[in-house]
């Protein structure tokens, strides 16, 4: 069996225009964080510490909206969510509403790992993480300079609108190791200027992370509120698992949210090694990697998407 890692940095309004000469620094910011997971897979780990280790990279870095670069809520405070999912056994840890937790993908797995619960929120989580060894850190460590700007920005703009396409940048990652396991892991800081207690799709098991090896592990990025409608990474799997390819099932799941308004992109994995990367937006930070077809003894190949024609041109992303 080969491993294989897919993993994505949020979708949105992603265009040339808009991304401009940062293009390289995402491309490598990207493959700097699949390589952490890349890094679990080549040494015979399972696809749950691959997904942490990729996600726990993109969380610190500022680029991404997830741990550090996460952005504020109306307070102008960093509320962030996570979700983690084990397609062996559907264990699944999730946390809401941290404020001061460095990496919330790691306290998710510890939810998953040592709690009787799925999903822990606001003080409890936070005091479930210091009983857990975790440190507690000022909310500003998460507010990068760019992200302050453009919480000023939308607080004197007359536009509050909330739920709308620019705002975006989620993180996610699914994998299948070399047994054939799969799993899922999502964290977000959610969306700029959110309501204060806002809860996304991101920690919602079912809604943005879901992972079960005889259907999929799929991870979701966008606007929060269609993918807990439609319950997108449920549903995704559901589809696939009772006979729908892994391509259509996201295909059709993602029409639903489009349908409904909604906007953002999703990555999927089964047990087989198949893959899907799909949006309903101009473009999804993502990128695969999985071992080189030269079959040269520890190489492998990563490939990264930024724009959804890129995507469409691609042969590789099913
Ligand atoms: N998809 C992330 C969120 O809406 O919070």
């Amino acid at each position: 069996m080969k491993w294989k890692i897919v993993i994505h940095g949020g979708a949105g309004n992603i265009t040339p225009e808009r991304i401009g000469d940062r293009e390289g620094d995402y491309r490598e910011a990207l493959k700097a964080c699949i390589l952490e997971g890349v890094a679990v897979l080549k040494k015979g780990g399972s696809a749950l510490e691959a997904v942490v280790s990729a996600v726990k990279a993109l969380e610190d870095n500022p680029l991404f909206n997830a741990g550090r670069g996460s952005v504020p809520n109306e307070h102008g405070i960093v509320e962030m969510d996570a979700g983690v999912m084990d397609g062996r056994t559907l264990e699944a840890g999730a946390v809401t509403m941290v404020k001061h937790i460095r990496n919330p993908v790691l306290l998710a797995l510890k939810v998953l790992q040592e709690s009787e619960h799925v999903l822990l929120g606001g003080e409890g989580a936070e005091e479930f993480a210091l009983q857990h060894g975790f440190e507690l850190v000022d909310n500003r460590y998460f507010i990068t300079e760019e992200r302050w700007k453009q919480y000023v920005n939308k607080f004197l703009s007359k536009n509050k609108k909330v739920v709308e396409i620019n705002s975006l940048g989620t993180v996610g990652a699914v994998a299948v190791d070399k047994d054939g396991n799969v799993a899922a892991a999502t964290s977000t800081g959610g969306l700029l200027f959110k309501h204060s207690g806002r809860i996304g799709d991101t920690p919602l098991i079912g809604a943005g992370t879901y992972a079960d090896n005889e259907g999929a592990a799929v991870s979701t990025t966008g606007l929060g509120e269609f993918f807990i409608r439609t319950a997108t990474a449920f549903q995704i799997n559901l589809l696939h698992k009772t006979g729908t390819s892994l391509q259509k099932a996201v295909q059709q799941t993602l029409q639903q949210v489009k349908k409904l308004g909604g906007t953002g992109g999703v990555i999927a994995v089964n047990s087989k090694g198949e893959h899907v990367i799909d949006c309903v937006s101009p473009g999804i930070f993502s990128a695969v990697a999985e071992p080189s077809l030269k079959k040269i003894d520890n190489e492998f190949s990563v490939e990264t998407y930024l724009y959804a024609l890129e995507l469409r041109c691609s042969t590789s992303h099913t």
